[in-house]
């Protein structure tokens, strides 16, 4: 098949080294002149595992565009994937969507488009609509969500845990159906709405999880148990299971926070108050503020504190610092006072992250800091808990905000520990310094 994608951002450069992958011929378009010079040299945007390897692979069968008409020429299947990022109202912002309608010339043949963005429940008809409009009646319209996390997005690609696909018209559902053919998975065939629905409220749930368990974690800290033991026992229970019940400092991401916002303002917009989806998001903010708590704990005032944050990237093996808590705690930290120094391997510091110091390892990061700050629980940081670490700090305490290490071991080593959900160290003797008392945030 001839496949046509819009979007050379992730979900487009994914779904399309996949498709070709599977052995279709596909173009990828996107409207940055650079980021199509740079993928025509082999040159990935971001780092994602597998991606390169399979546009190498598959060299013969992509190819990369400026040009809408050379997209869309004789193409079987047009897939949208370009951003819908949140407005300043929360609502998806569309526009990328209707400017890729607007383009599409006149089509001869029988063509489908392919919904692979987040949108909206109702932006379907309303496209649909749009294409009728424009005089594209012989333009099918497909809703297909991606589900696909960063870091795995390949191998979430090729072994779906499903495939959902909303049509208007069977034939077209059947169609892209055909397209997947050689990925083993459940296909679920539903209406245009149904579709659009399944992907926000799946993100919502693991979202829903993901704040639960958080707010199981303090609980647990305030009456001494052990979140990481209480969610494996959970987590055995076979109608709950094990998955996204990991306590930590709170979800980021690219999907997560914009598309509970999406289906907040959808449900408000259509007169429904989303109440636990609201709590959700609170929750979730909320949870990555309660690191500067537990520093003040072990600290004191922050001001003129070295901290070390380690970790930048939303979640390990990715450079994605879109909605990162290493954001929202840097940010806090130097509003505080403190210095701060940071480590990722992949993701450098942005313009979000002004004022931080970037170090090359996390023992350079950790040099001279009265605290480090687990974020992202890369695999590097296992080791955290050495001689070397101790040596190079100048305080004790690590705050493992993603429960990454066992805190026996921590302690044994003669670090003070605070996890998230598990029993902390005592607190010390503030230092000599303190006079007022820190502030409560
Ligand atoms: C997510 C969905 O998994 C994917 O299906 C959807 O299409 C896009 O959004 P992604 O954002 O790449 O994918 O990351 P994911 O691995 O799902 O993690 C999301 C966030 O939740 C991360 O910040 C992660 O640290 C956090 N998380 C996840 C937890 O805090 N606890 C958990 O148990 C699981």
């Amino acid at each position: 098949m001839k496949v046509g994608i819009f979007g050379a951002g992730w979900v487009g450069l994914v779904t399309g080294s996949c498709l070709a992958d599977l052995g279709h011929d596909v173009v990828i378009r996107d409207v940055v002149p650079e980021k199509v010079a740079a993928l025509r040299e082999g040159k990935v945007p971001f780092h994602e595992e597998d991606v390169p390897e399979l546009l190498e692979r598959n060299r013969d069968r992509l190819s990369f565009t400026l040009d809408a008409g050379e997209v869309a020429d004789g193409a079987d299947f047009l897939f949208v994937c370009v951003d819908t990022p949140p407005t300043h109202s929360g609502d998806a912002d569309l526009s990328r969507v209707w400017t890729v309608i607007d383009e599409l010339p006149p089509l001869e043949e029988r063509t489908v488009l392919v919904m692979k963005s987040t949108v909206p429940v109702g932006t379907g008809e309303k496209v649909r609509a749009g294409l009728d409009a424009r005089g594209l009646g012989n333009v099918g319209y497909v809703s297909n969500p991606e589900f696909l996390a960063e870091g795995r997005a390949v191998a979430d690609f090729m072994n779906p845990d499903r495939i959902v696909i909303g049509a208007y018209e069977a034939a077209d559902g059947d169609a892209v159906e055909a397209l997947y053919d050689g990925v083993d998975s459940t296909v679920v065939r539903c209406d245009v709405n149904s579709a659009e629905m399944i992907k926000l409220a799946a993100n919502a749930f693991l979202m829903t999880r993901i704040s639960f368990i958080n707010e199981i974690a303090n609980v647990c800290e305030l009456t001494g148990a052990d979140v990481t033991k209480v969610a494996e026992g959970v987590g055995l229970d076979h109608r709950l299971g094990p998955h996204f019940l990991r306590a930590g400092i709170g979800y980021g991401g690219s999907c997560f926070p914009k598309d509970s916002l999406a289906l907040k303002q959808l449900a408000s917009n259509s007169g429904y108050h989303f109440q636990l989806l609201s709590a959700v998001i609170e929750v979730n903010e909320l949870q990555k503020r309660r690191v500067i708590a537990k520093l003040q704990k072990h600290l004191g005032r922050l001001r003129g504190k070295h901290v070390a944050l380690l970790g930048l990237a939303f979640k390990p093996h990715t450079d994605d610092m879109r909605e990162a808590p290493s954001i929202v705690l840097a940010s806090r930290l130097l509003a505080e006072g403190a210095e701060v120094t940071v480590w990722d391997p992949v993701a450098k510091p942005n313009e979000l992250l002004k004022g931080v110091t970037a170090r090359e390892s996390p023992l350079e990061a950790v040099r001279g800091a009265d605290a480090a700050v687990i974020v992202t629980e890369w695999p590097e940081l296992r080791e955290l808990a050495s001689p070397e670490t101790l040596e190079a700090m100048s305080g004790t305490l690590i705050v493992d905000g993603r429960n990454l290490l066992d805190p026996d071991e921590v302690r044994a080593a003669g670090f003070a520990y605070e996890g998230v959900g598990r029993s902390s160290s005592p607190v010390t003797a503030l230092p000599a310094s303190e006079e007022e008392p820190a502030p409560t945030t």
